[in-house]
């Protein structure tokens, strides 16, 4: 007997092989996920237990970097890789604090994009592609992108937690220069990145259970991922340990993990192009 599919899982989507993007849903404590999504993402806890804090670590990032960059009127996000809609998802953040932003959503995985077509069925400001980020030239000529955002002025670009799905071989510091290259000076490139700085060891049990994922993962360590923002000019604090990118007081009073960075193993950092 094969795996139960929902109404809302269309006959595309393959549910023997575990998703990156549902494994993170998993996590984060969602329900857009299937038996081998959770049996692999049971693997990668034992491995890195942290994960799911981790991985709210950095949604909390995704939160105060739109916040900060919709208070200085940015108000267009290309949301590269942004997985299956969660609390808090970039055009509500950024409309809360500018009504008229608008957004636009890329992600590879089918079941993040049938997701995001129906939450923003009612949103014209809005709008869901299903795409490879690693093809900019066709993520930014797609006409839902072009329909939705003004190149002719300044736009975020995020990443998050997601250049570490793109293998050196596929030259992710050149994607994320294609980008930057195509966008109006004054743009915004806002990311994150899971690291093997102060655990190189541990990260080689991770990437072993990425392996049986749709993407495998590359953690990479501090200068690797400065690097693949070169071009951007880096605002205050640079780039730091997920958790310390500008956070209110209370987050790291209260912080889960005590405030040991090492645990939550992800670098993140807001750019500016020029
Ligand atoms: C860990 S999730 C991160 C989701 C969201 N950006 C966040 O930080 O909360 C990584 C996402 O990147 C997507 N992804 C990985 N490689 C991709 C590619 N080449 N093109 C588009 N999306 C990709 C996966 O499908 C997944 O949804």
């Amino acid at each position: 007997m094969g795996t139960y599919r929902p109404e809302w899982a269309p006959d595309i989507i393959d549910l023997e092989t575990p998703s990156a993007a549902r494994m993170y849903d998993y996590y984060l404590g969602g329900s857009h996920n299937f038996a081998a999504d959770r049996e692999l993402a049971e693997q990668a806890l034992k491995a890195w237990p942290e994960t799911p804090y981790m991985c709210r670590a950095n949604r909390a990032f995704l939160r105060r970097a739109v916040t900060f960059l919709a208070e200085q009127g940015v108000d267009q996000f290309l949301d590269l890789g942004s997985g299956i809609p969660t609390s808090g998802n970039v055009h509500e953040i950024a409309e809360s604090v500018l009504p008229e932003a608008r957004t636009v959503y890329v992600d590879c995985d089918a079941v993040a994009y049938a997701h995001g077509r129906a939450l923003l069925a009612d949103d014209p400001q809005a709008t869901y592609v299903q795409a490879d980020l690693r093809d900019p030239e066709s993520v930014l000529s797609s006409p839902e992108v072009t329909a939705q955002l003004d190149f002719s002025r300044p736009v975020a670009v995020l990443m998050l937690m997601t250049l570490h799905f793109v293998p050196d071989s596929d030259d992710p510091a050149g994607i994320v220069a294609a980008y930057r290259q195509a966008v109006a000076p004054g743009s915004y490139f806002v990311f994150s990145h899971g690291t093997n700085e102060y655990r190189p060891a541990d990260t080689g049990g991770i990437t072993k259970v990425y392996t049986q994922a749709s993407h495998g993962i590359v953690p990479r360590d501090r200068a690797r991922i400065q690097e693949l923002a070169a071009g951007w000019e880096l605002l205050e604090p640079g780039l730091t340990d997920v958790i310390l990118w500008r956070p209110e007081p209370s987050e790291l009073e209260d912080d889960p993990l005590g405030g040991d960075v090492t645990r939550y193993s992800t670098f993140a950092g807001v750019g500016r192009s020029s």
